[in-house]
């Protein structure tokens, strides 16, 4: 068996929930599933219950997650379609990016193509912006990087036209960075069948000729980062009709990128780069000293929801073997995990502070 050292995880992509969305779950279930999935920072979405779009939202998520989080953390703000751009310079120093939803999706902060340049005008100062596009909403996207130069994060990216469109993007010079999530890597939509509405994500599952092409981008290092997209629901959600969209992810991310590891389809510094140094550079976030998690690899485990921090206690990967697990976290020099126990209190995790970015 192998150690493999990360230099301190940072999920850039993850719905905590909490608030009046405490049913799906809390600042502490969920930033202690994160320390348990060998996280030790997250960056939290703005589209739960009141959504991050006020300042008055900002500041309610930011007061539960200084009582509640055992990790580190940050909070995107969100760009809504009723129109908030007043809020903007107040909410720049408090966050550490705006958040864009392009298509429908989990909330209601869908934004059509005049309001989004609105919101890249006003958001220029700040200098990151994570968008939701899917298919052609990211040709429109891109339009925007090109007229606004703003260094802007593709959450989610799925599929080979999408990737094909990113990577022009970027060869013509764009400040553009694509994530891609773990269910997209290891689920295909021939698993639907199977697990019902527990396959149910924005975006979709999609073939594996798309799997296939997003395994290139991890290898060759055109996609910068994975990102859990960690998005938990109570079970009875997912049952409803019409089923809620979404699949947490924070606790079986790394052990199955690990696998992947293991089993010699990524090099581990590829790892390092796509989990923890890659999304700490775009989104602006140093590495604190002695903050790290340690992999163990070589060992065999089960994904077991029974198991999990998450509250939704749910997991598209149940019953999977994994050969990698979480050893140890260490987060600003305290030990917050040692493979079996979190040895951190509700309120240990600190707000990160994103350095200036360069406008490109
Ligand atoms: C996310 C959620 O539930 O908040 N759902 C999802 O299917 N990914 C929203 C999102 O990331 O689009
Ligand atoms: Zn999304
Ligand atoms: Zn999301």
């Amino acid at each position: 068996m192998t150690r493999l050292r990360l230099p301190g995880p940072l999920d850039p992509h993850v719905h905590l929930r909490g608030l009046d969305w405490a049913r799906k779950g809390t600042m502490r279930s969920e930033t202690r599933a994160a320390v348990a999935g060998g996280y030790t920072a997250v960056l939290d979405m703005p589209n739960a219950e009141p959504t991050t779009t006020s300042l008055l939202g900002l500041e309610r998520k930011r007061d539960e997650l200084r009582a509640q989080a055992v990790c580190d953390w940050g909070v995107y703000y969100g760009a809504h379609p009723a129109g908030n751009l007043d809020s903007f310079a107040a909410a720049m120093p408090r966050t550490v990016g705006l958040k864009l939803y392009c298509n429908q999706t989990t909330g209601n902060l869908f934004i059509d193509g005049a309001a989004r340049e609105r919101h890249f005008a006003a958001w220029q100062k700040h200098g990151f912006i994570a968008v939701h596009a899917e298919d052609d909403e990211v040709d429109a996207v891109l339009a925007l990087v090109a007229r606004y130069r703003i260094r802007t994060h593709f959450c989610h990216i799925s599929t080979q036209a999408e990737t094909t469109a990113l990577r022009r993007a970027k060869d013509q010079g764009l400040p553009v960075s694509l994530g891609v999530c773990p269910h997209h890597l290891f689920l295909t939509r021939d698993d639907e069948s199977r697990l019902g509405p527990l396959a149910l994500m924005k975006p979709p599952l999609k073939t594996a000729q798309d799997q296939a092409v997003l395994w290139q981008g991890l290898r060759e290092g055109w996609v910068d980062a994975v990102e859990s997209d960690h998005a938990p629901h109570a079970l009875a959600e997912k049952r409803a009709m019409p089923p809620a969209f979404g699949v947490p992810g924070l606790e079986t991310t790394l052990p199955l990128m690990g696998t992947a590891v293991e089993e010699g389809r990524l090099e581990a510094a590829r790892l390092a780069e796509l989990v923890a140094t890659a999304p700490r550079r775009i989104a602006g976030i140093p590495c604190p000293e002695d903050t790290w998690t340690e992999l163990e690899l070589g060992t065999t485990d089960h994904i077991q929801a029974r198991r999990m921090q998450t509250l939704c206690r749910w997991t598209p990967f149940e019953g999977q073997v994994t050969r990698c697990r979480v050893a140890r976290v260490r987060i600003r020099g305290r030990e917050a995990f040692d493979g079996c126990t979190i040895l951190v209190e509700p309120g240990f995790g600190q707000e990160v502070k994103a350095t200036r970015r360069e406008t490109p």
